[in-house]
């Protein structure tokens, strides 16, 4: 098989771009290592910022979104001072977030690709490349017990954290930055009533967030330990530290229902530097991860791709390579801004064991600070909404 660029990971990363690349005339390839219902069903994030809602638009894929998606004008954080509204229209005038899983985003630019008669290969897994310093670089992988070659003009690593393409790149090549935090996310999807915004708490006991799936179906999560026993979180616990730390105490605003899934999320901030080497190029997971606090990690996965598409787009249009050369300098800087703010976040909501009795002061006067400041509250919704994707 021969393509213009091979593209590794069906994940938001993956598809994005290969949507990109098609509408800009270029001609990609997928291979994804899982199957296609493994990929529809894997839950994970699921808020929007308007610039990824208006990307799903513009790739002819957004029509399931406007249906069902559900616009967030305004997220309330809780804590023991009070209610902070960040009303996100008000404080970004026009600008709002959209909740819709990460999965339906999967399903729909899946079924868009195949449509349009998409080249996707699934449960075909990338093992490794040959020739990244040469002009035709390939990518050998494995498919129904056999293995395989797609040579390529360039390849897209979007094979998320646990890919094989960052760790094709020569350890001297590569910076790693890390941070990781003291405690996990305990993340559940329930058949049942959600609270009607997105609601962040800051409590004695740890952090929560209430979110959504749908009218029915709540996403919840609490803090817990980085390695959590799910058995010492039975149903009837996980319910009782959600009403709590949410501050839901007459138990009448979040409902509670069936559980269809658990599980623990890591609490995470790694970047990796340069996101490019030879004719590989770094997206999304497979290049940074970010607390999930700030909602960010798919948003910035979109980011990354929308950079890249252009500096695709440029290069094969007029053979210039200004773009691709600066496609590391360009998405780090909006990488890094992500991690700032979703550290932030993650420092101003969570209960840290080691803090001092002084630190946990500081921390609250902060939730007091934004209560009161509608500047201090136009920072945080200015972010959660997103900046701009740019290339420059
Ligand atoms: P991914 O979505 O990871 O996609 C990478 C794809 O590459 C996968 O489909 C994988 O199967 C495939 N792949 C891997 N190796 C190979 C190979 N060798 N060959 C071929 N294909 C390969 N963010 C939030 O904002 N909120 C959350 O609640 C949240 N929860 C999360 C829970 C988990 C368990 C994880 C892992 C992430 C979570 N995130 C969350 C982060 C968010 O989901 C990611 O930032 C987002 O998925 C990034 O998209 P991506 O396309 O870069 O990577
Ligand atoms: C989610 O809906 O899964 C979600 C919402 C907000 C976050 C993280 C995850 O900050």
């Amino acid at each position: 098989m021969r393509t213009q660029v091979g593209i590794v990971g069906a994940g938001p990363a993956g598809l994005f771009l290969a949507h990109m690349l098609r509408r800009d005339g270029i001609d990609c390839v997928i291979l994804e290592s899982r199957s296609r219902e493994y990929i529809e069903k894997r839950v994970r994030a699921g808020v929007l910022e308007q610039a990824t809602v208006k990307l799903m638009h513009e790739l002819g894929a957004g029509e399931r979104l406007t249906r069902e998606g559900m616009p967030d004008p305004r997220i309330d954080i809780r804590f023991s001072g009070g209610h902070i509204i960040v009303d996100l229209n008000e404080l970004t005038p026009g600008k709002i977030v959209t909740v819709y899983g990460q999965q339906e985003v999967v399903k729909d630019l899946i079924a868009a690709w195949i449509a349009r008669g998409g080249t996707i290969e699934f449960e075909a897994e990338a093992l490794g490349f040959d020739g990244l310093n040469s002009e035709r670089p390939s990518i050998r992988y494995r498919q129904n017990g056999r293995e395989d070659t797609i040579e390529c003009d360039f390849i897209a690593g979007c094979d998320g954290f646990h890919g094989v393409s960052r760790r094709a790149v020569p350890e001297n090549i590569l910076t790693h930055y890390d941070r990781i935090f003291p405690f996990g996310w305990l993340g559940i999807v329930a058949e049942a009533r959600p609270l009607h915004e997105m609601t962040y708490a800051n409590h004695e006991h740890g952090f929560a967030l209430a979110s959504r799936r749908g009218p029915h179906i709540a996403r919840n999560y609490v803090q817990c330990a980085p390695d959590e026993d799910l058995a010492r979180w039975p149903d009837a616990r996980i319910w009782e530290e959600l009403h709590l730390r949410l501050k839901d105490q007459g138990k009448s605003e979040l409902g509670e229902g069936r559980i269809l899934q658990k599980a623990v999320t890591p609490v995470r901030a790694y970047v990796t530097s340069p996101m490019q080497y030879g004719r590989l190029y770094l997206a999304g997971d497979a290049a940074h991860i970010v607390p999930p606090t700030g909602a960010k990690g798919l948003n910035l996965a979109a980011a990354d791709v929308w950079v890249l598409a252009r500096a695709f787009s440029e290069f094969f249009r007029t053979g210039l390579h200004m773009r691709l050369d600066r496609y590391s300098e360009v998405c780090l800087k909006r990488v890094w801004k992500a991690v700032r703010y979703s550290s932030y976040l993650t420092s101003l909501l969570h209960r840290f064991e080691q803090h001092t009795p002084f630190e946990r002061k500081l921390q609250l006067t902060e939730l007091e600070y934004l209560l009161g400041s509608k500047a201090a509250r136009t920072t945080i919704a200015e972010n959660y909404v997103g900046l701009p994707f740019q290339d420059d």
